[in-house]
């Protein structure tokens, strides 16, 4: 059966024909707000190279949580500026660190939202680095026990998933283990298990002013032009016990998201990250696209390749487009 017969175009003739007949769907809680938290109080200040996106003390923070729940959004993921950086990234676990706070005053507000915390050192090391310096180089094994214990402080504080985005190997086992030894067996891993080695984090870099000092990332994170190792990452990830898998960045690697979604079945989600947000501001300010079509046209990209939630910095915004 072909044309004449065969008319794609009868499916298409109305908007009621096309919402009945659409194959993906984006919903309000599939996204998930990213947020950053900073020292001090009554702190609500734009990030120059995330223009709509703010640095929020822990009371302005809690204020956001509220609203999103509002929203309807499940989830929203921490990242943290502490009060000074040193070169072990002391302020990644400390039990009063910036993190573990805002989780403790969110879920004291707000326990139904989710709260997912980003393990890493990045943000915390005076060296911008995801690990700890031996010779001149991040050494693997040693980042792995501040990791676990970065991990499980931010679980006593309260957080309902940790989010791995360091790509130390072997990091999934030991935070599960250091979890589960301390009682956490419920506590959910979210493993960045694809992240690429990325320009399209830059604008993260000056949020949270982790540049590394020296070198650059790609001894740890992934070369762009592999999608093999990809999938040996996720299934190394599956086998050391992460719970869900992500594919970081978003609409540049939507291939390897399609690809880890059909080879592995489980649960992944994806990350629009902040390259990708500046992307579209900077366009949007000019006149240049519609900003909103564009918004909603690229998050409905990442679910028809396979993303059972999203990591976006649109998370809020869209979530009262689709309720109004
Ligand atoms: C920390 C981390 C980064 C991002 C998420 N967690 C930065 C990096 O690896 O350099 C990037 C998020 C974004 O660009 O929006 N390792
Ligand atoms: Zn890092």
């Amino acid at each position: 059966m072909s044309f004449p017969i065969e008319r794609p175009r009868r499916l298409r003739r109305s908007e009621a024909l096309r919402n009945l007949v659409r194959e993906t769907h984006l919903n309000v809680y599939d996204l998930v707000q990213p947020l950053f938290v900073v020292p001090r109080e009554d702190v609500r200040t734009e990030i120059s190279s995330m223009p709509g996106q703010y640095h929020l003390s822990v009371d302005q923070v809690v204020k956001e949580a509220v609203r999103i729940h509002s929203l309807g959004l499940s989830a929203i993921i921490l990242f943290g500026i502490p009060e000074g950086k040193d070169s072990q990234g002391s302020g990644a676990y400390a039990e009063d660190g910036i993190v573990q706070r805002a989780v403790q005053a969110i879920k004291n507000t707000v326990p139904d939202l989710l709260v997912i915390t980003d393990v890493c050192l990045c943000e915390y090391t005076s060296h911008g680095h995801c690990g700890m310096i031996k010779d001149g180089e991040v050494d693997n094994d040693s980042t792995l026990e501040l990791l676990a214990e970065t991990a499980v402080s931010q679980a006593r504080a309260g957080a309902d998933i940790v989010a791995p985005s360091d790509m130390m190997d072997g990091r999934v086992e030991a935070i599960r283990e250091a979890l589960d030894a301390n009682g956490f067996i419920d506590i959910a891993i979210l493993s960045y298990a694809v992240k690429y080695a990325s320009a399209y984090y830059g604008p993260f870099r000056e949020a949270v002013d982790s540049a590394p000092q020296f070198g650059n990332r790609k001894g740890y994170q992934m070369d762009p032009a592999n999608i093999q190792e990809a999938l040996r990452e996720v299934e190394l990830d599956i086998e050391e016990g992460a719970d869900i898998i992500m594919v970081k960045p978003g609409v540049a690697y939507l291939d390897v998201l399609a690809s880890v979604k059909q080879a592995f079945s489980r649960v992944t989600a994806s990350f629009q990250v902040s390259g990708e947000y500046a992307m579209i501001e900077a366009a949007a300010r000019n006149g240049w696209i519609d900003r909103k079509a564009i918004i909603m046209e690229t998050l409905t990209a990442f679910k028809r390749a396979g993303a059972d939630f999203i990591l976006t910095y649109y998370a809020s915004e869209v979530a009262e487009w689709l309720n109004s």
